[in-house]
């Protein structure tokens, strides 16, 4: 598959030749377009030696003849990917516009394939009303976002801006090269994700660390194999996932109301959310003032949704999750038998880089045969992809049982 990378002026263009590299370890062939900004950050010569491709850097070449004039329809016509990293704001304003002022907004126009943007830029600029409208834009029309990261910027600043990491990048643009199989259509999948918040009065709240990007990553994922999604979601900072009508909730006991009234219609649950366990019975609408006495709250259990699920199921396929800090595969083991789930997904927490608010997840999957399946550390819609797999073969063997 040809891919045609377009570099922006960025300080994080050097992470492009990473990226380069790392698409054609995948089996990408990659064709690299500097715009003229990038060039005073990278030289072109480090991108024609990673892909062995002359580097695109200018509209029209010194000779201006026709062929240099159209080379940007040859480039869209020929390529099945276009990726843009970094993607400045500059660039995003582009595209959304429709301003072609330079090769890359050319090419982008005539391209009417695969559009995957890795934005990296300061945050101010990332969280400026008119780039949030024009990423908007880009996501409506159907174009994949990778998220910068957050951390320590060039500019000094610290939040989200960073590129993201030029292995995800790459990994994520391999994940969506395989065509998705149409394996869902039929079902309804009913999915739960991000934490929930349970006041302790006006202002503050109980809640977790989950950035609910497995679940919406399981979101997208079963929209795209065909099925009819409803996503339950607590509060996160993550745009709706295409192709999956999003419920957002803020407790538990919300979520539970929100997933009893769609179980009904639902064929499969899949519960990734990280419920809070605990609530404070009848939290104040006032804000509690503080004093210097020793303060305890009183905590109820939340309702187990999952285990009320796991009574009502009928011949749903039910599964949850487990997030776990020590003796994973046991724990999962007595959450599957006590909640009546067909298959439980079990990361352990503890791990860096995986599980909670990263981007990436090693789960293993444990199963009502007794078998457990390990998934090795990957992007978490690659995991999305290999649970979803599981899933429609438990499914086709509950259909056959029948
Ligand atoms: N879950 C739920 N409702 C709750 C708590 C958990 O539906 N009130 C679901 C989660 O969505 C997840 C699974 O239960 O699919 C596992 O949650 P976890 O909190 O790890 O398990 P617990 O039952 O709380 O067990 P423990 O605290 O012993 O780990």
């Amino acid at each position: 598959m040809n891919v045609a990378l377009g570099v922006c002026g960025g300080v994080a263009a050097y992470k492009s030749a990473e990226l380069a590299r790392a698409l054609m370890e995948r089996g990408f062939s990659v064709q690299a377009i500097l715009t003229a900004s990038a060039t005073e950050f990278v030289r072109p010569l480090t991108f024609a030696a990673l892909t062995g491709r002359k580097v695109i850097t200018a509209l029209f070449s010194a000779e201006d003849n026709l062929a240099s004039a159209i080379e940007h329809i040859r480039v869209a016509r020929e390529n099945d990917i276009l990726v843009v990293a970094p993607a400045t704001a500059d660039v995003l304003a582009k595209f959304a516009h429709g301003i072609a002022d330079d090769f890359l907004t050319t090419t982008y126009l005539a391209f009417t394939g695969r559009v995957v943007l890795a934005p990296a830029m300061n945050t101010e600029m990332w969280n400026h009303p008119a780039t949030r409208e024009n990423v908007r834009i880009l996501r409506d029309r159907g174009h994949e976002l990778i998220e910068p990261e957050d951390g320590i910027l060039a500019c000094g600043a610290i939040g989200p801006g960073r590129l993201a990491d030029p292995v995800r990048i790459a990994d994520f643009v391999a994940a969506g090269a395989i065509p998705t199989p149409r394996d869902l259509e039929g079902e309804v999948v009913l999915i739960t994700a991000g934490p929930t918040q349970e006041p302790i009065d006006a202002v503050r709240y109980i809640s977790n660390r989950s950035s609910g990007k497995m679940g919406y990553a399981l979101a997208e994922e079963a929209a795209a194999r065909g099925a009819r999604v409803i996503l339950v979601s607590g509060p996160v900072h993550l745009a709706e996932p295409r192709g999956a009508p999003t419920i957002r909730v803020r407790t538990a006991s919300e979520m539970r109301a929100a997933v009893m009234e769609h179980l009904e219609e639902s064929s499969i649950i899949i519960k990734a959310a990280a419920v809070a366990d605990y609530h404070r019975s009848n939290a104040p609408r006032t804000k509690e003032k503080k004093t210097a006495a020793r303060l305890s709250l009183e905590l109820d259990p939340t309702p187990d949704i999952l285990a009320e699920v796991g009574t009502k199921k009928n011949d749903r396929l039910l599964v949850g999750f487990a997030a776990e800090t020590d003796h994973l595969v046991e724990e999962a083991r007595r959450k599957l038998e006590t909640k009546n789930c067909d298959m439980v997904v079990a990361n352990l927490v503890s791990r860096e880089g995986a599980g909670f608010e990263s981007d990436e997840n090693e789960v293993v999957l444990v199963l009502r045969t007794g078998e457990t399946i390990p998934v090795k550390r990957a992007a978490k819609r690659v995991i999305a992809r290999r649970i979803l797999d599981q899933v429609t073969k438990l499914r086709l063997a509950l259909n056959t049982s029948r």
